[in-house]
């Protein structure tokens, strides 16, 4: 990915999105099923840096680990000891990785090195190492006091009998973790007291639904307290299926929120077991729709159009209370984030880098040592550079920006890689919505497509104008029109240029020689060879830019953009159609005879219906528009409230 990424203004986000996997669920789930005993299959996990981070550190540890399918992988558990007793591991920044291993190896009685990114060796692990070290652990510290990286060694052995450490609880939820998923190693009762207040205390959750899948049972005492019991070793359920991820479905979720909706994100739901699923309810707090399915979120911005500003404490939810930080921005008022000291030794400094690039953009930012204050600018500032300072989710957040209204420049995008490596792709698909219209010849679609795009402010693909083009350009070139290898190496470097209401074949002006009926006839049958709709597709999807786009012709919908969010079939009776077709020639003085135009409809239809490669007809999941009684303001009338409609569907009812 290139060193920065300029996004356009966008004015609605709406469509869907199938999450990838849970970070904090996918590298859990390897973990814990490396250590088991057994063979467990792993669905749906997040392909990203981090769990590639922890895959090889398995794989180096001597774990059997093989992919089986898209993101499946069958994990031989190693029933509670790693083949290999001496190894070198480099974890980057994945937080998740660095301590769970650190942890566990510390248990493994092995010769240990494990090192990072510059930023890891920033963030704390003192308080893991001081629990451990109180089990007898034999941990130092390679570097700075208290900081990664480490190096492991043997434990000296013990007396036996219960242990019991005590872990602070208010830097890091992940000791916490950590030590719970190694503890079971030592197969010896373990209570581990929290010393402090516990923080982002749902992610323990998380840790403790995994082992419970894995057989392990922790008993706990309020967030003080917890207790395994001996001889639990772990075994493998056979089968886990991550789940989608939360944090991540925040963007979209607040992408639906500030600029219309409606936006689903699937692979969360009611079902779901990570804390960050509540970010919904602040969503809803501050004015938001939101329907909550079993497995799925749908997200609306409020009716009134406005999102509340929001004083909240947020230590239950720290990465996705990152995202209100960025909605906050478009709120009524000063919103507050409190309890969220976390974030200063997250990727980054997040309350510096928040305050920093919030500023940016025109806000008043407060940054405390625990909180964020944050006041709206009146009119958000336009070409900001935003730095993402190698975090994952400010590159993230700040991508919602440009649902304001404004350009905006995200540095260093790839980051994003961390968790969400196809982030910018599915942002740019829900923030650049694609109405598809489709009907038969002279039902007006034309007309009303590039009406409805007008309205709107979108571009407008006409579909066909590009077969036509191929059929002269072929002409031009004395190729035939079913030489398919060579009409579809034609249409993959077709010179056209539309430029105003002008169509250019070369630089010449075709704009009405491709209307013409050799163009017409030439389009149908350059148009029936899948070699030539291959070679448009690229080409038609480039059409896609911000703010939206509405493309008409036959296989929009289907082929080129299934994930269009309205599909309309506009049609109209043979004889209607008949008839604007004989206005229209007789208007530009041309003769004409309504019998024979009625009968060539009628013959064409017939043909465009039977055709085997994209077919005239109405897709499953396209609104009927019958025209025959409508004029064009009426048809584009109804195309513009179905839209209004897709955004509060209530309204149809009040
Ligand atoms: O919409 P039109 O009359 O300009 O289309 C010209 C021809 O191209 C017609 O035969 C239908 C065909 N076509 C197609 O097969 N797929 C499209 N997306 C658009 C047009």
């Amino acid at each position: 990915m290139s060193a920065s990424l300029a996004l356009s203004p966008a004015s609605w986000a709406t469509g869907s999105i199938r999450l990838p996997g849970s970070k904090s669920i996918s590298n859990r789930s390897l973990l814990l099923a490396a250590l088991a005993s057994g063979e467990t299959e792993i669905r749906g996990l997040l392909e990203s840096e981090d769990t590639r981070v922890m895959l090889t550190a398995l794989a180096t540890l001597g774990v059997t680990i093989v992919s089986c399918g898209t993101d499946a992988y069958r994990v031989f558990g190693v029933a509670g000891c790693f083949p290999v007793k001496q190894a070198d591991l480099f974890l980057g920044n994945a937080g998740t990785a660095f301590r769970s291993l650190t942890a566990a190896l510390a248990l493994s009685g092995g010769h240990y090195r494990l090192s990072g990114v510059a930023r890891m060796h920033e963030r704390p692990i003192a308080d893991l190492v001081d629990a451990l070290r109180g089990l007898g652990a034999d941990i130092r510290y390679l570097g700075a006091e208290g900081y990664p990286p480490l190096a492991i060694f043997p434990a000296a052995a013990d007396a036996g009998g219960e242990r019991r450490i005590g872990v602070r609880g208010d830097v890091s939820s992940q000791f916490l973790t950590a030590l719970l998923m190694a503890l079971p190693l030592t197969g010896r009762a373990a209570e581990i007291e929290v010393i402090g207040e516990l923080i982002s205390k749902p992610y323990v959750e998380i840790t403790l639904n995994l082992m419970s899948r894995f057989g392990i049972e922790v008993r706990r005492s309020g967030w003080q307290k917890f207790a395994i019991a001996p001889g639990q070793g772990g075994k493998s359920p056979g089968l886990l299926t991550v789940e989608g991820d939360a944090s991540s479905a925040s963007y979209f979720l607040a992408a639906g929120a500030i600029a219309g909706g409606p936006v689903r994100v699937d692979g969360i739901g009611r079902s779901s077991i990570q804390g960050d699923l509540r970010f919904a309810e602040v969503l809803q707090q501050m004015g938001a729709e939101v329907d909550l399915g079993d497995h799925h979120v749908v997200v609306r911005a409020p009716r009134c159009g406005k999102l509340r500003a929001i004083d909240a404490d947020l230590n239950h939810i720290p990465d996705a209370a990152m995202t209100l930080a960025v909605l906050a921005l478009f709120a009524d008022g000063v919103s507050t984030l409190r309890n969220i000291a976390s974030w200063r030794v997250k990727e980054t400094d997040r309350i510096a880098a928040m305050a920093t690039e919030l500023t940016k953009l025109g806000a008043t930012v407060e940054a405390g040592a625990d909180y964020l204050s944050v006041t709206p600018p009146a009119v958000l500032k336009r070409d900001v550079a935003i730095d993402t300072y190698d975090d994952h989710r400010m590159a993230m957040c700040f991508s919602l920006v440009c649902l304001g209204g404004v350009p905006l420049v995200i540095n260093d995008p790839g980051c994003v890689a961390k968790t969400y490596p196809g982030y910018f792709a599915d942002f740019a698909r829900i923030a650049t919505p694609v109405i598809a219209i489709d009907g038969p010849s002279a039902s007006g679609k034309g007309t009303v497509a590039a009406l409805v795009a007008e309205h709107l402010g979108y571009h407008y693909l006409d579909s066909g104008s590009l077969y036509r083009l191929t059929a002269l350009a072929a002409v031009h070139a004395g190729v035939a029109w079913d030489d398919e290898v060579q009409v579809a190496a034609i249409a993959a470097t077709l010179p056209a240029h539309f430029a105003e209401a002008r169509v250019l074949l070369s630089g010449q002006d075709v704009t009405d020689a491709i209307r013409g009926e050799q163009c017409s006839q030439g389009a149908s049958r350059v148009a029936a060879l899948p070699a030539v709709r291959a070679a448009l597709l690229a080409r038609q999807r480039a059409y896609r830019q911000a703010p939206g786009l509405v493309a008409e012709g036959r296989d929009m919908a289907s082929v080129v953009f299934p994930d269009a969010v309205l599909k309309v079939f506009l049609t109209a009776s043979a004889e209607a159609r008949a008839e604007r077709r004989y206005k229209q020639l007789i208007g530009k003085g041309m003769s004409a005879n309504i019998a024979t135009l009625l009968q060539d409809l009628q013959e064409r239809d017939a043909r465009d219906a039977a055709r085997s490669i994209a077919p005239l007809q109405q897709g499953a999941d396209a609104l009927l528009l019958d025209t025959t009684d409508l004029s064009v303001e009426q048809a584009v009338a109804a195309v513009l409230e179905w839209l209004k409609q897709l955004r509060h569907p209530r309204a149809a009812t009040v």
